[in-house]
């Protein structure tokens, strides 16, 4: 994409691009976080490198593009609770976000925009993965599009964070803290194939860790419909990886996009800051 403020390289060509030339240290002029804005809507996720973020800056940048919001399972940090210090010390085995998945579609609005900023990142493994659901969407048949569309998905975090499951979780056994609450249990429909609500695109909006069934048939009858979708869908050719840095922040668009954190540096820490930004409910 052409710009007169931000210079972008695509990092793959599915989706994912790193922007230059941005500080993000300091308030943007208004056209220069337009450019920004469009490159993440181009692209789907985009990437800059070292940039000092406070959390305060962070969230500052964040509102630029909607609401931060609190998460009601997962805490945030004492001072600003929309911020979840996602920390792995070394030797921890456990990992937030390994699995494909959407942010938060379990969410009556699900969360549109996620930025994540690289603290103290390891020197190698804890990559983080994405695919575009766009691409995906493009790539299926006319007959699975016609199939699909219309069709209506169920979403909870029910399986996610199941406390039979994932007691520990509860527990205060992992570096983040989880409350249980009826965000865990509730059921909400998204449609299948859900349309941007800016580029007008086409997206397969379903994934392995919040999608539960399709509205109107049992969990079985739903699963094999899905686990071809999810394979389909995070094909290598539609994905892009990121190697984080310290001072790297990756943005990423939930409404057209998977992502999937590595969980491959048992031996580091790893701390990032993660703040979500709030969607809309699309059209059922
Ligand atoms: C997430 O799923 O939000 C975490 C991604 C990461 O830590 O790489």
């Amino acid at each position: 994409m052409g710009s007169s403020t931000i210079e972008v390289e695509p990092l793959a060509s599915s989706l994912g691009a790193f922007i230059h030339g941005v500080d993000l240290s300091k308030a943007l002029s208004e056209e220069q976080f337009q450019d920004v804005h469009d490159a993440l809507v181009d692209n789907s996720v985009v990437f800059f490198r070292d940039q000092d973020l406070t959390p305060e800056r962070q969230l500052e940048f964040a509102r630029g593009f909607g609401t931060p919001e609190v998460h009601p399972i997962v805490a945030g940090s004492n001072d600003h609770p929309e911020l979840i210090e996602v920390l792995k010390p070394a030797g921890e085995g456990a990992s937030f976000g390994t699995g494909w998945h959407t942010d938060n579609t379990f969410f009556e609005k699900p969360s549109m925009i996620t930025m994540l900023y690289g603290i103290e990142t390891p020197p190698v493994g804890g990559d983080t993965m994405w695919a575009s659901m766009e691409k995906a969407y493009d790539h299926l048949s006319d007959g699975m599009k016609e199939l699909l569309d219309g069709l209506v998905a169920v979403h909870s975090a029910k399986v996610a964070f199941d406390p039979r499951t994932t007691a520990e979780k509860y527990e205060g056994k992992h570096s983040l803290k989880y409350t249980y609450s009826d965000a865990v249990t509730q059921e909400v429909e998204h449609p299948l194939i859900r349309t941007h609500d800016v580029s007008g695109r086409k997206s397969i909006f379903v994934n392995p860790m919040f999608t539960i069934r399709i509205k109107g048939m049992t969990e079985k009858e739903s699963a094999p419909i899905l686990q071809y979708l999810y394979e389909f869908s995070t094909q290598p050719e539609f994905a892009c990886r990121f190697r984080w840095e310290d001072k790297s922040v990756a943005m990423w668009d939930n409404r057209c996009t998977q992502h999937y954190a590595m969980n491959d540096y048992v031996q580091y820490r790893r701390l990032m800051r993660r703040v979500t930004i709030g969607g809309d409910k699309r059209p059922v």
